[in-house]
């Protein structure tokens, strides 16, 4: 487990999401496979998902309203970071496709750690600002929908298309990323996975109580990091995978329930994107205030973690 402290200078700027074109309800997968609208809606907490598109193509809808946002040129943008575990082609990596479409002109990479790839990226991106980069555009962006089993329901049920993203800016003084952790368990491997050509393959209890068990260890790590307590988080922007993930992990980190921004019950889970899509709508619906601290959380196959701490102040605005 790794644990780092200080602060890294650099603010977001602008942020941007899509989702799939086309609506999956509970109701049409019950009229496809043994299951129900209510139990879909009581295991986990989701009412339909969004399927479609390319993980490109998602990506760049997402990262071209995140440019416009900061009001960036293109060409100003340094680095692309397109975080995936679901890309277009084997060879080359998305992000090549996505820096092409935006009109970037800058090096570009894919990063997979699965649905803990948006923070991964996050911290990643803070690390190249203090190398001199200025500005750098961090896009998580998925069609799972490519690799699911639609007629395994225990799966099929769980997840969606989509794409979030945000620019991040170098600042002078004091930074905006105040802890942060990244971990990986690859022993566990087995509990989730496809093959190449293959689907998802899940082990659905074990990887619900790894989850909560790492979610958990990797936010104390970051608030630990930031010097803060779990009564210092004005929000949680978790995973998007199961309600019951979710709440539970809060319980145990003891912070209101009402404190974690949550979205799946219209997205499902879309691994990489979920985090950013999450921080989207709670910026959009104007939840987060100059001065709050979020607490951005994430799991996933590998079996990866990842969290981080993140100031949001008046030059967020
Ligand atoms: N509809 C109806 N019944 C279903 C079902 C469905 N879609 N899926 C499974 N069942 C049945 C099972 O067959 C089982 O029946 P049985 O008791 O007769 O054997 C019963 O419901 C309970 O199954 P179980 O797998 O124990 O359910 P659960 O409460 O663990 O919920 C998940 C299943 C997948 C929703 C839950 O385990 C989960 O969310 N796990 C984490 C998955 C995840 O987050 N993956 C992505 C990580 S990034």
């Amino acid at each position: 487990m790794s644990i780092r402290t200080g602060n890294s200078e650099g603010k977001i700027t602008g942020w941007g999401m899509a989702l799939g074109p086309e609506t999956i309800t509970n109701d049409d997968l019950a009229s496809r496979m043994d299951t129900s609208n209510e139990w879909i809606l009581e295991r986990t907490g989701i009412s339909e998902r969004r399927i479609g598109g390319t993980t490109a193509g998602l990506a760049v809808e997402a990262g071209q309203t995140a440019l416009e946002m900061a009001g960036c040129n293109a060409k100003d943008i340094d680095l692309l970071i397109l975080a995936t575990t679901t890309p277009d082609d084997q060879i080359p990596a998305t992000s090549g496709m996505v820096q092409h479409q935006l009109g970037l002109q800058c090096g570009a990479m894919d990063i997979n750690a699965a649905c803990s790839g948006f923070v991964y990226s996050l911290v990643t991106g803070f690390g190249f600002l203090k190398l001199g980069y200025k500005k750098i555009l961090i896009i998580g962006s998925e069609t799972l929908s490519r690799f699911t089993d639609w007629e395994d329901r225990s799966t099929a049920i769980l997840f969606g298309d989509g794409a979030g993203a945000v620019v991040i800016e170098a600042q002078e003084g004091d930074g905006y990323l105040r802890g942060w952790d990244l971990n990986c368990e690859g022993s566990l491997r087995d509990i989730l996975y496809a093959e190449v050509g293959g689907t998802i393959v899940m082990a659905g209890k074990e990887v619900f109580r790894k989850a909560v068990l790492a979610m958990t260890e990797s936010a104390k790590s970051s608030m630990t990091a930031a010097g803060l307590s779990p009564s210092d988080i004005s929000y949680v922007i978790p995973h998007q995978a199961n309600i019951r993930i979710i709440e539970s992990s809060m319980k145990r980190l003891g912070i209101a329930k009402d404190r974690a921004v949550s979205v799946l019950h219209k997205t499902g889970n879309n691994s990489s994107a979920s985090i950013p899509i999450a921080l989207f709508e709670a910026l959009n619906d104007g939840r987060i205030k100059s001065g709050d601290i979020l607490l951005l959380v994430g799991f996933g196959a590998g079996m990866t973690s990842a969290s981080a701490v993140v100031q949001w102040g008046e030059a967020n605005e």
